[in-house]
């Protein structure tokens, strides 16, 4: 079968026998089971998948050389409402299409998965018209403005037989994982606290990120809830305080603007487990490492029980090493010391080999979507001073 034969194919049989999800998931909101998703098939049979990116700026610099190395995906298409941003990308990789406006390039040349690198505020009407058009979607996060519009759209995924993915990546370290496993083994008995914490001096580049909308927790704070979720599980309830410390800023593409979406924030989270976690971030963090994170060799997420303690050092989009203490071994050692290859940019091209492949990735749509309903409870709970109780989960533990 030729992939025009199977694609159509696809559309044929949809849902039903490539993805077909549990009648049930979306009125009990109960994530989907490991064994489920690896009974799935690939989708496009070892074939390249045809990535179409929208937005291109800072981010893409960073996706387009690691999707340019990997064997499963082919980007053929470029898109940015700053056209000249979109052509020189294109002449930089070497790519034939680019166009100025989302609907110009989904009636453009075929692609199967749309990257989505726009401003934050953007990615839940872009991804929609991705999804109506029968595109699989990798969203840069967040996956959506709203939690609500999040599931919908990945319930609007399910129903046309595709799915849609959200960043960060950060459950592919094999820091993380190392940690996973020593939590899930019990090594310090049972886990009662953890603190992470992430900030630097802002993204002055683009006004988005001070924007309605915008904001420290879903740029950076994002990434900290991910991990602490994803090694303890999904949150029960939030409490969080968060302000804005500087009140204008110089962008780079409007110049001076109001800041108007928090630059300063905590949050307390408690897990389905009884652990606490906490976390911090900010735009008005001192930070002598640099956008990069190059020499940030403290830790940066932080795990106690009565057993022992571990932390991870480097940040958790680039980590490069954990510290471990037990009661059986009190002197502090350090663990999995390289990056084993992970690159926090790497998840549509993770996502391409799943496409290509079957192999199905730890990242999770409904881990991203759990994320997103805690950003949201931070917010009421600033804005109310109340605890919020949450009502999403998703498929734990991830390894
Ligand atoms: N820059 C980073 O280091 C970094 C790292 C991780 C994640 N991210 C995330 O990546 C996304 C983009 O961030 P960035 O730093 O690249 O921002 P950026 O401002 O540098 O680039 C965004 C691009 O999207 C384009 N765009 C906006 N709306 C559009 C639309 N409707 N159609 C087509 N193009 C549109 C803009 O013109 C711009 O070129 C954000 O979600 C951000 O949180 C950025």
């Amino acid at each position: 079968m030729n992939r025009k034969q199977f694609i159509s194919r696809i559309g044929a049989i949809g849902a039903a026998v490539i993805i077909a999800p549990k009648a049930n998931i979306h009125a009990i909101e109960t994530p989907m089971g490991r064994e489920e998703k690896n009974t799935r098939i690939s989708v496009f049979q070892g074939e390249k998948i045809k990535v179409g990116i929208i937005g291109c700026g800072s981010v893409s610099g960073m996706y387009l050389p690691h999707m340019s190395k990997s064997p499963y995906a082919e980007v053929v298409s470029l898109c940015d409402i700053r056209p000249e941003r979109a052509q020189q990308r294109a002449e930089e990789y070497n790519i034939k299409n680019w166009y100025p406006h989302i609907d110009e390039m989904l009636a453009g040349v075929r692609f199967d998965l749309l990257v989505n690198l726009t401003d934050m505020q953007e990615h839940g009407h872009l991804n929609r018209k991705a999804i109506n058009a029968g595109k699989f979607v990798w969203s840069e996060k967040p996956m959506a403005n709203t939690y609500a519009e999040g599931r919908e759209l990945f319930e609007l995924a399910q129903k046309k037989g595709i799915r849609i993915w959200g960043a960060p990546a950060v459950v592919n370290s094999p820091q993380f994982a190392f940690m996973a496993k020593q939590i899930n083994e019990g090594k310090f008995g049972k886990v009662a606290a953890a603190h992470a914490h992430y900030g630097h001096l802002g993204p002055d580049w683009s006004a988005f990120f001070f924007e309605e909308g915008g904001g420290s927790i879903p740029d950076l704070g994002v990434y900290n809830i991910s991990t602490l979720t994803g090694l303890f599980g999904p949150a029960k309830s939030v409490v969080a305080m968060m302000n804005i410390i500087r009140p204008t800023v110089n962008t780079g593409n409007k110049g001076p603007i109001q800041v108007i979406a928090e630059d300063n924030a905590m949050i307390l989270m408690e897990h389905q487990n009884n652990i606490l976690s906490h976390i911090q971030c900010g735009f008005n963090y001192f930070d002598p490492y640099g956008h990069d994170g190059t020499g940030q060799e403290k830790p940066t997420i932080s795990i106690v029980g009565r057993g022992g303690n571990m932390h991870m050092i480097g940040y958790d989009w680039k980590p490069f090493g954990v510290d471990m203490a037990t009661t059986d071994h009190e002197e502090t050692q350090r663990f999995v010391t390289g990056d084993g290859g992970f690159r926090w940019e790497e998840g549509a091209s993770v996502i391409c080999e799943y496409l290509s492949t079957g192999k199905e990735p730890l990242i999770d749509a409904e881990h991203a979507l759990h994320v997103l309903e805690i950003i949201e409870a931070a917010r009421e709970s600033q804005k109310e001073g109340i605890r919020v109780q949450l009502k999403s989960s998703f498929r734990w533990p991830v390894l």
